[in-house]
């Protein structure tokens, strides 16, 4: 149908219906067509995402790969620019790319780094699995207490001050303007009760308590000694406040030796580690550092110096007035004739250390056990005695017990 013929058509009215029809028909046309054009945009818009999803991931597959690090410090400039640690010798001020969540980054975190400006890319989780690699984690200690401890007055003291009011009262600190103790350095033979007051001070403290074996620390992780240790304080900075416990530390505090086996470099590297996480640690932080030796004289010197340990703490063996404290602290829930006199039990112990006269209160239970008695008598407590004091010079002929 033409224009004209529809033109002409108009004057007819007979066509006038003809024409209806054919408008009709036409806009089904369009509608038709709409839909058609509307299906085409999909089309379009879904190859348009799969070109763009095609061209990411060319991107991804062409990108450097990312650097492996850890954050040790956010610098206060609107949180953009962090201090990052990749290898064990070298800390870089980086940019903290800003599809990040800025307020997520924390000193100790894993993070991808750029590997041309070291930029913080990614987050990583955190992949470690405590119980796995060795570390002993005790989140509030029940039952050791000072008052479990018998003849370290002096030790309890100065635990006191440099642990326990750090973490219970750092504004004293701040208000006088010092910075608070970070940790202190216990040394003394074994079974002199170091483990013991690290334990009561986390206890007294609500503090988490985290121990680390530092033997195990060397023995196990040779290889990624370093990257353990950085674990290890990420960890106590999410437990805040902690104590982290570093028992046996004479295994990684040994002197640098010149000799170059690689199990002693990686001791010396591990060490290093640890001494630049005590300096950088965040001193507002609740966490407090108690490393434990039985040797003092093979400790690195630079673990000593000012700054990293506050104080050192010696624990000697127990004089007889700490013995005869020791003693009643073990005694306590025994169940003992009332002729026993401590004094006379801590006179007859010389060198006893406190886990010797634990293992003396157990062995005298042992012997009346085995008397079919339901009480402990001096006797017991003599054979118990004479068994333990005897034993112990077998293994440390008198004159290594006083080294
Ligand atoms: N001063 C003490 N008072 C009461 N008990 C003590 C004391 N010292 C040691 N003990 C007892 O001996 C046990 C072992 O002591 P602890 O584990 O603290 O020794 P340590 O100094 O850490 O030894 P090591 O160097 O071998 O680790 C304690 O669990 C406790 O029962
Ligand atoms: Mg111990």
């Amino acid at each position: 149908m033409t224009a004209t013929e529809i033109e002409n058509g108009k004057k007819d009215p007979e066509n006038v219906e003809k024409i209806t029809s054919y408008i009709r028909h036409l806009e089904e046309k369009i509608k038709e067509r709409k839909i058609e054009i509307n299906l085409l945009n999909n089309g379009l818009t879904k190859a348009e995402f799969e070109i763009k999803s095609l061209r990411e991931e060319i991107d991804r597959l062409s990108e450097l790969p990312l650097l492996s690090g850890h954050i040790t410090d956010i610098l206060d400039d609107n949180n953009d620019r962090a201090v990052v640690d990749s290898s064990p010798s070298a800390s870089f001020i980086v940019r903290i790319s800003n599809r990040l969540q800025k307020e997520k980054l924390v000193p100790g975190l894993h993070v991808a780094l750029n590997q041309r400006n070291y930029a913080v890319m990614e987050l990583l989780p955190s992949n470690f699995n405590p119980f796995v690699r060795g570390m002993e984690i005790i989140e509030s200690l029940t039952g050791v207490s000072y008052d479990d401890i018998g003849g370290l007055e002096y030790q309890i003291q100065e635990v006191k001050e440099i642990i326990e009011l750090p973490l219970k009262k750092p504004e004293l600190f701040q208000k006088i303007g010092i910075e608070p103790p970070k940790g202190v350095l216990f040394y003394g033979l074994p079974g002199t009760g170091k483990t013991l007051l690290a334990k009561a001070v986390a206890h007294e403290t609500n503090a988490t308590f985290i121990k680390v074996v530092a033997t195990e620390l060397v023995q196990k992780f040779i290889g990624e000694g370093a990257q353990y240790v950085r674990e290890i304080f990420s960890l106590a900075r999410q437990k805040a406040p902690a104590i982290l416990f570093i028992d046996e530390l004479d295994a990684i505090g040994a002197v640098r030796m010149q000799d170059d086996t690689s199990g002693d470099r990686e001791v010396n590297r591990t060490l290093m580690q640890l001494l630049s996480e005590l300096d950088g640690f965040d001193q507002r932080g609740d966490i407090k550092f108690i490393g434990a030796t039985n040797r003092s004289d093979i400790l690195d010197p630079a673990l000593l110096r000012p700054g990293r340990f506050d104080r050192i703490v010696e624990f000697p063996i127990p004089n007889e007035k700490a013995r005869e404290a020791i003693f009643r602290v073990h005694m306590r829930n025994l169940h003992i004739e009332e002729n026993i006199e401590i004094n006379y039990l801590s006179a007859h112990t010389q060198g006893a250390t406190g886990s010797d006269i634990k293992g003396i209160c157990t062995e005298a239970g042992m012997y009346a056990i085995r008397r079919n008695s339901e009480i402990i008598s001096g006797e017991d407590f003599i054979m118990a005695i004479e068994k333990i004091m005897s034993k112990k010079t077998e293994d440390f002929p008198a004159s290594d017990i006083f080294l």
